[in-house]
């Protein structure tokens, strides 16, 4: 008989394994990607919590390996410094899995990156829309991509150019402004749907929250 649990997205939270969860994961990483604001961090540091598992930020890891905030970085070296010490530090924090890692926003987008999350961990795409992004970005004014003088217009360009490439995540996260820990529930459910199939066959699965 299959041993298959298949968790519909309208089942209790509370039913699920996560002891089987977390085997079923292996060593792979559980790695959020998503724009700017999406709360990759917030929700991250909660599903972490709610695992048992370490949460990683990996801007602070970068921050703490090159002794420089992201803007001093982006100021001091540019984009293209910053992307490439990016690409080592996610490379590494992928070999110190089981964890919950937050990656940068843009850090998705580069190819290399891409393939060794595939490889090593389990991607989540936190989907935010746009007015609820703008929302929480302007609270902090500390992204150096959004100083320009229409952030806005800005954000919809990111977001146009990079939506097509978070797609590719192995799962999908729709959430609109509601706690977090609702937010942490749908992972938990649409991370069960997927690990509790047979061999993780299924290419992409999408919830809505
Ligand atoms: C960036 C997002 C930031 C940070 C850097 C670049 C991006 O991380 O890595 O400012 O390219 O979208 P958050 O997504 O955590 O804000």
């Amino acid at each position: 008989m299959t041993d298959r649990l298949a968790v519909s997205a309208d089942e209790n939270i509370n039913s699920i394994d996560t002891d089987r969860l977390l085997a079923a994961l292996g060593s792979r990483s559980i790695v959020l990607v998503g724009i700017m604001g999406c709360g990759k961090s917030t929700v991250g540091k909660r599903l972490a919590l709610r695992l048992g598992l370490e949460f990683v930020d990996a801007d602070s890891e970068i921050e703490r390996a090159a002794n420089m905030t992201v803007s001093e970085i982006f100021a001091e070296h540019g984009e293209p410094y910053f992307r490439s010490g990016e690409e080592r530090v996610i490379a590494r924090l992928l070999s110190e899995g089981p964890q919950v890692l937050a990656t940068g926003g843009g850090a998705f987008m580069s190819e290399t990156t891409r393939s060794q999350i595939t490889e090593h961990g389990l991607s989540i795409w936190l989907k935010v829309d746009f007015e609820t992004v703008m929302a929480r970005v302007r609270r902090r004014a500390t992204r150096p991509l959004l100083q320009t003088p229409d952030p806005e217009g800005t954000m919809r360009n990111l977001l146009a150019e990079r939506e097509p490439v978070y797609a590719k995540a192995a799962l999908t996260v729709t959430s609109k402004d509601v706690p977090h820990d609702t937010v942490v529930d749908q992972i938990i459910i649409t991370m069960a749907d997927y690990l509790f199939q047979d061999g993780d066959s299924v290419a992409s699965q999408t919830s809505n929250t």
